[in-house]
């Protein structure tokens, strides 16, 4: 069973494991002529896990299903960040009660971060004991023989661990998107900021040695993927556990040098967002102008009630330093809406923020009490209308600035990497800008995985649209 408490410590030691994926002999080729369906929600890292638990199923001779409903294992990758996240997945156990009715044999299986949360799982052995298997996050390389337990032996199976995980290299993983590819650089953290879970399911911070994670993008290279996003809860840290010389300012740079043809990273948070950080994005062409800064609050005392460790004023100088050291950046950020007491004065310091920075996207989530968290234990008087106000007021000034971003790029030519159709059968196709605005054009599958050139001609606060230039 999964414990909190067991998972704040930080007292193992990380070990890179090689060759963590065993399967039994009942397993192999076990999913032949079997289907798989996997539903990932939440982060890049999940959506990382999410690949790798579909890599197992594949290896163990399962084909991916087009929907779940006749699916012979489905298994929910789920994310705890806010009760909606979770509320969804339970609304989804729901149906699958009545689905496996009429499907007794249908293996199904619980991963992702909801698993490492004890409460979550004592509610689904007790209530949804339909579900076949729980698989926490440190466990997914356990996937086989998890398996074999629950088809062979009939067993309900919780396969969790709260002790700090460790690195597994070399599992098998698909990559649905034609383009790109995210690639881990560290796992867990370790700054348990007060609103939030992922410290507690996620474990400690481990980061990958520079040489696995270069051979990793080496070898996406040669499968023709253009974009890899480096993925962490806070890149600045990597190699805080590894030698001195692996450093995220050493890695970009590096990573820069395999020469593929664009690469992103997620998260910075910009309390460590160093000088040297710019200054690498600055000399290298293939590193996005897009920076992702979550800051969660303008108000310097919520920032502090968050364990955030960051000066107000320190965030406005980054701000000014990058968009005076990268003209053609964009920016987004995170904020939490009404974290337990924010007054109206605290409020009035996130809209100052926003109206300063005027970002290109904001992701806005009102606050989410997480059991298990420090913030949890705190009173909170404001009320669920003041909060819902709060974000209705935050979101209109989101679009209008992500608007008047978008205005700048009207009449030019920009660059983008085609990711596919718009919808599906379409032929309004889709692709990125270097700054992550999302262009529609005219396009067709030639044009996916390509770096082509379209001339911006409108722009609404969500997309650009464009047509195809040959230039
Ligand atoms: N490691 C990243 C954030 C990962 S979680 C960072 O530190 O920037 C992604 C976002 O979810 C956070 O930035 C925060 O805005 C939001 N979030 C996390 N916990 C939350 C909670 N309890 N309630 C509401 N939003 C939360
Ligand atoms: Fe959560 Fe803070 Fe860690 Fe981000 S840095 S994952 S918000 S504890
Ligand atoms: Fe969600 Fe876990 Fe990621 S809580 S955001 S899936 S680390």
């Amino acid at each position: 069973m999964p414990n909190l408490n067991e998972a704040r410590k930080r007292k193992n030691k990380t070990q890179v494991i090689y060759d963590a994926l065993q399967i039994p002999v009942e397993m192999i080729h076990y999913g032949k002529n079997k289907t798989y369906f996997v539903k990932t929600y939440g982060c890049q890292g999940n959506v990382i896990d999410g690949q790798n638990i579909e890599g197992i199923c594949e290896y163990l001779g399962y084909k991916k299903a087009e929907n779940y409903i006749n699916a012979d294992l489905v298994i929910l990758n789920t994310c705890a960040i806010r009760e909606t996240s979770e509320n969804h997945v339970f609304g989804l156990l729901g149906e699958f009660k009545e689905i496996k009715r009429s499907h007794p044999n249908m293996v199904i299986g619980i991963s992702g971060c909801m698993a490492q949360e004890e409460n979550v799982v004592n509610k689904i052995l007790t209530k949804y004991q339909h579900v076949d298997f729980i698989l926490g996050t440190h466990n997914i390389q356990n996937l086989p023989s998890v398996l074999r337990d629950v088809i062979f032996d009939n067993n309900i199976v919780v396969n969790v661990s709260s002790y700090e995980g460790n690195v597994y290299e070399g599992l098998p993983s698909v990559n649905s998107f034609k383009a790109k590819a995210f690639v881990n650089v560290m796992y867990g953290c370790d700054k348990f900021c007060t609103y939030c879970i992922v410290p507690y399911t996620r474990g400690k911070v481990r980061s990958r040695k520079i040489d696995d994670i270069l051979a990793e993008i080496k070898d996406l290279i040669n499968q023709g993927i253009q974009e890899v996003t480096l993925v962490g809860q806070n890149v600045n840290n990597y190699g805080q556990d590894l030698s001195e010389e692996e450093n995220f300012v050493n890695l970009l740079q590096k990573v820069a040098d395999t020469k593929i043809k664009r690469i992103r990273f997620t998260t910075s948070n910009p309390w460590n967002f160093t000088k040297e950080i710019v200054d690498v994005i600055k000399k290298n062409e293939n590193i996005m102008p897009y920076l992702h800064l979550p800051i969660q609050s303008g108000s310097e005392e919520i920032l502090k009630k968050m364990n955030r460790y960051m000066k107000i004023q320190s965030y406005y100088d980054l701000i000014d330093y990058i968009k005076q050291e990268i003209p053609n950046v964009a920016i987004s950020t995170d904020i939490i809406v009404g974290f337990p007491n924010e007054t109206d004065a605290d409020w009035k310091e996130t809209l100052k923020l926003v109206n300063y920075v005027k970002y290109d996207n904001i992701y806005c989530f009102i606050y989410s009490k997480r059991e298990g968290t420090p913030a949890a234990k705190m009173v909170d008087e404001i009320t669920t209308d003041t909060k819902k106000q709060r974000l209705d007021d935050l979101n209109k000034l989101v679009k209008k600035y992500a608007k008047q971003n978008n205005e700048k790029y009207l009449n030019t030519i920009q660059e983008i990497l085609v990711e596919g159709p718009a919808k599906k059968g379409s032929n309004i196709y889709m692709g990125y800008t270097k700054q992550w605005k999302v262009v529609n054009f005219k396009g067709n599958k030639d044009d996916i995985n390509k770096l082509i050139k379209v001339k911006i001609n409108k722009v609404s606060q969500f997309s650009l649209n464009g047509i195809k230039v040959d230039e």
